[in-house]
């Protein structure tokens, strides 16, 4: 048996865990592994290359992805996937196994419907934004990432009495901010999936500022509402009349070596995916729910909302007193 196996959109931290997972586990099974190159894009070009249980040593701990990522907009081309077809044909793949967020798994089910071969996803992205497994690969770093440098503006913001801003990553995803947010003592979050209430944020400050608090921590989802950290800076200003500083942390959120857990979590799914395929299932992603290993439906992780932890959105603004 031969698969392919491609990583595609935003790299997350534990990509490669997950790459190396499958590949030793296929190898176990004595199937050949085909490394795609570049996610869909290379899958369109033909760029395969063969993954042998040694091409996957030392990734383990190591961030980004060994194969290269792409957001690829020529795959929503029927053309193109006809070609992406045509090379999994030649190259007599029969399955591929696809690692990334809402846009690969999109890409991964429109080729489920022209292909006879199976086609498993594995939910990698910072975002946690994917129905159908508790937490994504890469977003327990992400968070661990962001909280280090949320803890290290903390610092300044309690020296010199001061209101800090900080945006995080999430275009249509607040997991991160909540993650964070809650993490890192935010005085107030501002999130995608709830309208953003800079009136009530305005009360809260002056009211915190009578009190004798200086200084406070809000964390921005590059999504919300108002436009992002900066244009919420300038709202509050007017507002309140508060000076601000702002930290957009970007890409950082992406990137470094993946924690434990998330070397865990890739490890389990990526084996997983091998045994899913094994059984035949296909257009499916493999996640980890309540601590089993499950799959869903690809269509249902991106049409099915996960929702933010309700319980969490309510205790932010108690915590900060
Ligand atoms: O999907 C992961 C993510 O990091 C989002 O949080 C962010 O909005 C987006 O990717 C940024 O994408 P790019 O690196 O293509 O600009």
């Amino acid at each position: 048996m031969r698969i392919g196996i491609l990583t595609s959109g935003g790299d997350a931290p534990g990509m490669n865990a997950a790459i190396r997972a499958v590949v030793r586990v296929a190898a176990s099974r004595e199937w050949i592994v085909a490394g795609i190159r570049r996610g869909f894009s290379g899958l369109i070009q033909g760029e395969l290359v063969e993954l042998t249980p040694r091409a996957v040593a030392n990734v383990l701990q190591r961030g980004g992805t060994i194969l290269k990522t792409s957001r690829s907009p020529e795959f929503l081309e029927p053309e193109s996937r006809e070609r992406a077809r045509a090379v999994l044909e030649e190259n007599e793949l029969s399955a591929v196994v696809a690692i990334g967020g809402d846009g690969t798994l999109k890409g991964a089910h429109e080729l489920a419907k022209i292909w006879r071969g199976r086609v498993v996803g594995v939910p990698a992205t910072i975002d946690n934004d994917l129905s159908g497994s508790d937490d994504t690969i890469g977003f327990d770093t992400a968070l661990d990432t962001a909280l280090d440098a949320i803890d290290k503006i903390r610092d300044t913001a309690a020296s010199h009495e001061r209101l800090f801003l900080v945006e995080v990553m999430g275009r249509h995803s607040g997991f991160i901010a909540l993650g964070v947010g809650t993490a890192g003592g935010a005085e107030d979050i501002f999130v995608p999936e709830v309208a953003t209430d800079l009136d009530a944020c305005s009360k809260h400050l002056v009211e915190a500022r009578k009190r004798g608090k200086a200084m406070s921590i809000l964390i921005v989802a590059e999504g919300e509402h108002e436009g992002g950290a900066f244009a919420v800076a300038e709202k509050l200003k007017a507002k309140t009349g508060f000076e601000s500083r702002v930290t957009v942390l970007g890409h950082i959120q992406r990137g470094g070596s993946p924690t434990a857990r998330d070397r865990i979590l890739a490890t389990k799914l990526g084996a997983f995916a091998v045994e899913a395929i094994s059984e035949g299932k296909t257009d499916v992603m493999v996640g980890e729910v309540a601590g089993r290993l499950t799959t869903t439906p690809l269509e249902e992780t991106w049409t099915r909302k996960k929702a933010l932890d309700p319980f969490l959105l309510k205790l932010i603004p108690i915590l900060a007193r």
